[in-house]
């Protein structure tokens, strides 16, 4: 339902609050309609297909905010692979039932096409991280972080919020995150936020739907990895911990291994030589058939 937001008052919108805004101009248009003088406005930006991942986030933001906006939107400048972004799960209605669950008449779902944030034609900006787009998800999806800088910071100029919250499940992602605000100078906080997990460790994630249950039952065992990895990085370099990965994977006929790195938290460059005062996390990317898997862990 498109909502003429002239009309609204603070009352019709809790009324209405779970109605979609198809457009930035209905969203901006709702939010000076409803806003308080001094509130705060929290941003979570999704692609949908919401988990307890993307909800746990929202929770975090409504604690925070008068006000939330989510918006979804399965952005396609950010998929170096068109499989992918086909395949990508799209589920508006399932999605805004769940944030109904959350049983909170302070958000504002906005779920435009692809014309409403990037206008008649598409087009990615290019954007120098500083190194931090080198590595990881950047040497193994080229353009990736092009894409998602181009789109959050299109999504910043639509929402203006005070806040923003990123999870760490996607960490180099976060990291980006705030270099590009610090690079557009977008008045906007950046909140991380801890990796919501099933109870079997997997990290939940919108890909998983795309596996079965037997499967997700094997990808248990990407973070019973990475746990086994915390434990020996006190007595082990970062060569051998690579090499006792790389090992577990030999012979899985399910999972392969794409990428496992151990790397500085805050440059993420991989670590050589552990060096004191230095944060490490261990990242690593799975295949299951077409189904790309990543995780990490924080290690000291
Ligand atoms: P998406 O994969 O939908 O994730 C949206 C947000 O939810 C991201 O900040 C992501 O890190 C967080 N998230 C996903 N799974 C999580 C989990 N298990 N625990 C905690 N947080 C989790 O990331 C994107 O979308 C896009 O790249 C986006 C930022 C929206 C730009 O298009």
């Amino acid at each position: 339902m498109q909502i003429n937001a002239n009309s609204l008052s603070l009352q019709a919108v809790n009324f209405i609050s779970m109605n979609v805004f198809t457009t930035k101009h209905a969203l901006q248009k709702a939010i000076s309609a409803v806003r308080e003088v001094n509130s705060t406005l929290g941003f979570v930006p999704t692609m949908g297909a919401l988990h307890e991942g993307h909800l746990s986030l929202i929770q975090t933001a409504l604690d925070e905010n008068e006000l939330v906006v989510v918006s979804i939107f399965v952005n396609p400048t950010q998929f170096n692979n068109s499989s992918d972004l086909e395949h990508y799960p799209r589920s508006l209605a399932l999605d805004k039932t769940k944030l109904e669950s959350l049983g909170s008449s302070k958000i504002l779902i906005y779920a435009p096409e692809v014309d409403d944030v990037y206008g008649e034609a598409i087009s990615t900006s290019t954007f120098d991280f500083g190194g931090l787009e080198a590595q990881m998800e950047g040497k193994f999806r080229p353009g990736h972080f092009d894409g998602v800088g181009t789109v959050v910071h299109q999504l910043f100029k639509i929402v203006s919020p005070d806040f923003a919250y990123f999870g760490e499940k996607d960490f180099q992602q976060l990291a980006i995150i705030n270099k590009l605000v610090e690079l557009t100078e977008s008045p906007v906080q950046i909140v991380g936020c801890p990796i919501a997990r099933a109870e079997n460790g997997l990290a939940l994630s919108s890909r998983n739907t795309r596996l079965s249950l037997e499967e997700q039952g094997h990808a248990a065992k990407i973070f019973a990895i990475l746990k086994e990895v915390k434990q020996k990085f006190g007595t082990k370099n970062a060569n051998e911990l690579k090499e006792w990965v790389n090992h577990q994977f030999d012979n899985d006929a399910v999972l392969s291994l794409e990428y496992f790195e151990i790397s500085d938290e805050i440059t993420l460059k991989p670590m050589r030589n552990k060096q004191p005062n230095t944060v490490y996390r261990a990242f690593i990317a799975v295949h299951i058939r077409d189904v790309r898997l990543i995780d990490n862990i924080a290690l000291n």
